[in-house]
């Protein structure tokens, strides 16, 4: 799948639209259309409704985006949360420096060359993805005259991560895009959290953080809620809301961005239940994507290796979509032990353990944290979704999304503009109207009114015939199979929940 079609696929139908397009934008900001809201906040609702509503140990929360900026320093944000930074001096990009990748060609056979060796950077979140480019950006560089020996006599190069290069090779490695050896600059630790000033006067001690991510507003109403909620350990405290991280490269559409949703729990146990409840997560998690209609086969569990942990994890899982940009996370998993809440014990003086009554002991619990994005999400369901077929001899473009997600759930068509076919179309789609989202399309030929619906996603298709007339009966057509049928028109609104909860189709007419 193409990510230009998608891109352009999201902006025409209203999904997606570059933030304050008439301005020109601004780099690493989206906002959602009409059909993009609906199917963003589907994906949310289905997750707070899984995850938090339908279970007896999740309550939910929604605090100030804003805090007392001593919450950053307790989780270690303002001293830690960066991104090493590089900048090219000839192309004026930038970089992070954990994602660039040198590709090492030892010209030493080739006696004479100067420099030894040619290493050339590419970008990519690993060394796989980086290596794609690699033939392409070879080829510019022989057609510009910039490789220092024919293309031809290139020995096989060997890759080497821009970090792991020592200061003295780093300076000689040409930079993605550029034409000259050695303009890179040195990293630079680079804060991602966007700082703003509280009050009419901006002084160091009016200075706050707009959050980086949700879950520290949870740790820092943990008290809050234990001491009113009746909730007993173990148990989990869920929140969805807006995130901003100042990223150096935001990038791949909406994967990527400087304002995005998260959708995160903290579920708080017991020490010694710690390692189950990550199993558990870990494995929630990754089924709720798969019952949700990623393909098992484009999602993947990824243990974080020993040497990726933080100092405090003892486990971290990443759930993993294969974008067509590459395979890329989409939440993480993470065994955090009780770092969080004795962080915020003391740094705010405040006793944070938990009183367990059934065992008559007091500890600080530990956490299991699944977090993921609301707007990766909605990408990996774009991108499943996106297919291109044929139907009767016709090319159609069509978001196969699962029903729970759709925008519209379904279309209501009177398939002429007489006989009384509008006017019962229209009751159809107000009785429709009272319980689900639907859309009511009068204008144009059958087909293409078939196409516009199947682009934006909506799994059914109700249309008012002459058949209508004569027995009261629509038919109903399914986007994907195309499978049609008939319903009487006093049941529609069960026949489309049935479909939208998942029940089989009927048997071929
Ligand atoms: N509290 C843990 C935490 O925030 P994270 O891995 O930094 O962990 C969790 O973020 C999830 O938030 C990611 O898996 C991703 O889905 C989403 N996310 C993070 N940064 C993002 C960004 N710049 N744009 C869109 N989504 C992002």
């Amino acid at each position: 799948m193409d990510m230009e079609k998608l891109v352009s696929l999201c902006k025409r139908r209203g999904f997606i639209f570059p933030s304050s397009e008439i301005y020109g934008g601004l780099n690493g900001f989206w906002d959602y259309g009409p059909l993009g809201v609906e199917l963003k906040r589907n994906i949310k609702d289905a997750w707070w409704r899984d995850n938090i509503q339908a279970r007896d140990d999740m309550v939910g929360l929604d605090c100030s985006i804003i805090m007392n900026p001593k919450v950053w320093e307790a989780s270690g944000h303002v001293a830690g949360f960066s991104d090493p930074m590089v900048d090219c001096r000839e192309t004026q990009e930038r970089y992070r420096a954990d994602q660039l990748y040198v590709f090492r060609y030892d010209l030493g056979d080739h006696a004479g060359q100067t420099p030894r060796l040619l290493d050339v950077a590419l970008t990519g979140a690993t060394s796989a993805d980086a290596r794609a480019a690699l033939d392409e950006r070879i080829t510019k560089l022989g057609n510009k005259n910039a490789l220092p020996i024919k293309r031809k006599d290139l020995p096989e190069p060997t890759v080497v991560p821009y970090l792991e290069l020592v200061a003295e090779d780093r300076a000689r490695v040409l930079g993605p895009g550029a034409l000259h050896a050695g303009t890179l600059t040195e990293p630079r630790a680079f804060n991602l959290m966007f700082k703003t000033s509280v009050g009419a006067l901006e002084s160091a001690s009016s200075v706050a953080y707009l959050r980086p991510e949700t879950a520290q507003g949870i740790f820092a109403n943990f008290k809050n809620v234990v001491d009113t909620g009746r909730v007993k350990v173990p148990f989990g405290i869920a929140q969805i809301g807006k995130s901003f991280r100042n990223e150096i490269t935001p990038r791949n559409f909406i994967f990527r961005s400087r304002e995005f949703e998260q959708m995160e729990i903290e579920f708080f146990c017991r020490p010694d239940e710690a390692a189950d409840w990550y199993a558990y997560w870990r494995k929630t998690r990754f089924q709720w994507y798969v019952d949700h209609g990623l393909a098992s086969d484009k999602l993947r569990l990824r243990d974080h290796d020993p040497d990726e942990l933080a100092f405090y994890s003892t486990a971290t899982a990443d759930i993993e979509y294969a974008f067509p940009f590459g395979v890329s996370e989409l939440e993480g998993i993470a065994h955090r032990g009780n770092y969080d809440l004795s962080q915020h014990q003391k740094f705010s003086g405040k006793d944070l353990s938990y009183f367990d009554e059934e065992r008559k002991e007091r500890y600080i619990p530990h956490v299991i944290e699944p977090s993921a994005g609301a707007d990766r999400a909605t990408l990996a369901v774009l991108c499943e979704a996106y297919a291109e077929d044929e139907v009767g001899g016709e090319a159609r473009t069509v978001l196969k999304f699962h029903p729970r997600f759709a925008p519209i759930k379904a279309a209501v068509f009177p398939l002429v503009k007489k006989d009384g076919m509008p006017e019962l179309a229209e009751k159809i789609y107000r009785d429709l109207k009272r319980h689900f989202p639907v859309f009511l399309d009068e204008k144009g030929a059958i087909g293409r009114r078939y196409r516009r619906q199947d682009e934006a996603g909506t799994p059914i298709g109700i249309t008012v015939d002459g058949q209508t007339l004569a027995d009261g009966t629509v038919t109903f057509r399914d986007r994907d199979s195309l499978r049609q049928w008939r319903v009487p028109s006093a049941g529609v609104v069960q026949a489309l929940r049935d479909r939208i909860e998942g029940a089989a189709l009927p048997p071929e007419a």
